[in-house]
């Protein structure tokens, strides 16, 4: 996408809510959904729509899970670490993580396939440990399987381990 459909696509999402503060939250999802971040041109963008200070919109995108200020990876890898999770390896799990993707929770691959993120429970805790890659549940993950599902990614495909 280039600098100019950026700032054309930035205008429609910002054009498409009111002139109101409450509809903050869904602009900005609606930017993360689109560029997979929020660039900082659609803050700025959209508090001059909205009439309110830009630190304002900061704050929430600093604030909200699902809301990144830094382009996130293609393929977004959370290890669960609640208390069942914990209890079943899940650190292993991201030890075998930093190994594959040389990266740790928090951080995307330089080549922007991957993001990994240390996340509370999932909800699958009788399926414990729980690996989640964009919205395919990888359950009872033993930390041999990492590497595999790791390349199934990269290659483009999921796997179902
Ligand atoms: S603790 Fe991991 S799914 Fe509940």
């Amino acid at each position: 996408m280039t600098d100019q459909e950026k700032g054309e696509r930035i205008r429609e999402i910002v054009a498409a809510y009111p002139a109101d503060q409450r509809h903050a939250l869904a602009a900005l999802q609606d930017m993360q959904h689109a560029f997979n971040f929020i660039p900082e041109e659609g803050l700025v963008e959209l508090a001059k729509h909205l009439g309110c200070p830009q630190a304002q919109l900061y704050s929430m995108a600093t604030f909200y899970k699902a809301l990144s200020l830094t382009p996130k990876g293609e393929y977004i890898v959370k290890i669960c670490n609640g208390t069942a999770c914990h209890l079943r390896g899940s650190m292993n799990l991201a030890t075998s993580l930093k190994s594959e993707l040389g990266i740790d929770p928090g951080q995307t691959t330089e080549d922007g396939l991957f993001s990994v993120e240390l996340v509370n429970c999932l909800g699958s805790c009788a399926l414990a440990p729980v690996m989640v890659v964009n919205d395919t549940y990888h359950n009872r993950l033993r930390v041999e399987q990492v590497p595999g599902i790791i390349d199934s990614y990269r290659q483009g495909g999921a796997s179902d381990e």
